[in-house]
């Protein structure tokens, strides 16, 4: 087997599914609890990583949510989403569409403009400094009810230029897409586009209905969706842009392992498949390695990596120009 690694680290890369929640590293964990007088359930870096071993998706958002309550002011939120993209950098990311998750903070008293202003001071700052471009993506909580989510979006009206789209994640099964229409319809009129996670635990009828229901653009994961041939096709026929997060999808046991992994069997479906890092930190690798390991587990070829590279910059809301651009550099690599 070829290694493909040189390639993959030539191919300039779009990520789509990354919650900015989901890269603070240990060490950050452990230097903003340290900041702000908090106590933490592990006492050393080696012990909390030790517990990123997650049963499914519930296990893991436990723990990612018990740790973003280290995340406390306006500096917590620049410095994460600076680390993120500095490793970004690394990747050769051009272009990041980054989720958040609002009501994780506000639950916790955490004022949101603390929240969007770090956030948005270093993706801007990362645009000047480090030319990777970015969209922000505010997610509801699918646990929580829809008044919360509803409350939520009013709350963030007043941010509202810094916002380019709206998402849903979290706990998926018992919480289908249909139980926030209203808030995604009331997203669609202010004139944004809408993205579900859909299909990643939950079984493929909650693809059908983010698409239906929802009216999203993309759809997050989606990898359920090739349990249904006539839903594959379907996705394939309209090119909706499925964010996969291959080695997320190993750690919280959504696949028995990368070899089995099914997005090869999407790509050769005709699908619009990226490879995207969902909470790197958590999973064990940024989007270089989702790359990698996946390129190995599953033998793709130099042409198949390529294609996975342009079809994540045709599925992101750059400008046609700029996407002209990345996929000439694409063909390029
Ligand atoms: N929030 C952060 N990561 C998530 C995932 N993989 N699925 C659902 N919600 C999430
Ligand atoms: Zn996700």
């Amino acid at each position: 087997m070829q290694n493909h690694d040189e390639l993959i680290a030539k191919l300039p890369k779009t990520e789509l599914h990354l919650h900015i929640e989901g890269t603070l590293e240990p060490e950050m964990m452990f230097d903003k609890a340290r900041k702000h007088g908090i106590k933490l359930n592990h006492g050393t870096v080696e012990s909390l990583r030790a517990a990123y071993d997650f049963a499914n998706l519930q296990a893991f958002l436990d723990l990612y949510y018990a740790g973003a309550d280290v995340l406390r002011d306006e500096a917590d939120f620049y410095d994460l989403t600076w680390a993120y993209l500095l490793r970004a950098k690394a990747d050769n990311v051009v272009h990041a569409e980054i989720f958040f998750d609002p009501q994780t903070h506000s639950a916790r008293g955490i004022a949101l403009s603390d929240v969007v202003n770090g956030i948005v001071g270093a993706l801007t700052d990362g645009e000047q400094h480090l030319g990777i471009t970015w969209r922000l993506i505010p997610n509801f909580l699918r646990h929580l009810s829809e008044a919360d989510a509803m409350a939520t979006l009013t709350e963030l009206q007043q941010f509202m230029q810094h916002f380019h789209g709206f998402g849903l994640d979290s706990s998926e099964v018992g919480h289908p897409p249909s139980k926030f229409s209203r808030v995604f319809a009331k997203v669609r009129a202010l004139g944004l586009p809408v993205v579900a996670h859909a299909g990643e635990e939950g079984p493929p009828s909650y693809i059908i209905e983010a698409l239906d229901d929802l009216k999203v653009t993309r759809i997050d994961h989606g990898i359920r969706a090739i349990e249904d041939a006539g839903l594959t096709a379907r996705l394939a026929r309209e090119q909706i842009p499925l964010t996969v997060c291959p080695l997320s999808n190993v750690r919280l046991r959504a696949v028995t392992s990368l070899e089995a992994h099914p997005l090869k069997r999407l790509l050769t479906a005709g699908c619009s498949v990226s490879i995207n890092s969902d909470d790197p930190a958590y999973f064990g690798g940024y989007v270089g390695e989702n790359y990698r390991q996946t390129a190995k587990a599953l033998q793709l070829t130099p042409e198949e990596l390529k294609t996975l590279a342009a079809m994540s910059i045709r599925g992101s809301w750059l400008s046609d120009a700029a996407k002209a651009k990345h996929l000439a550099d694409i063909a390029a690599a």
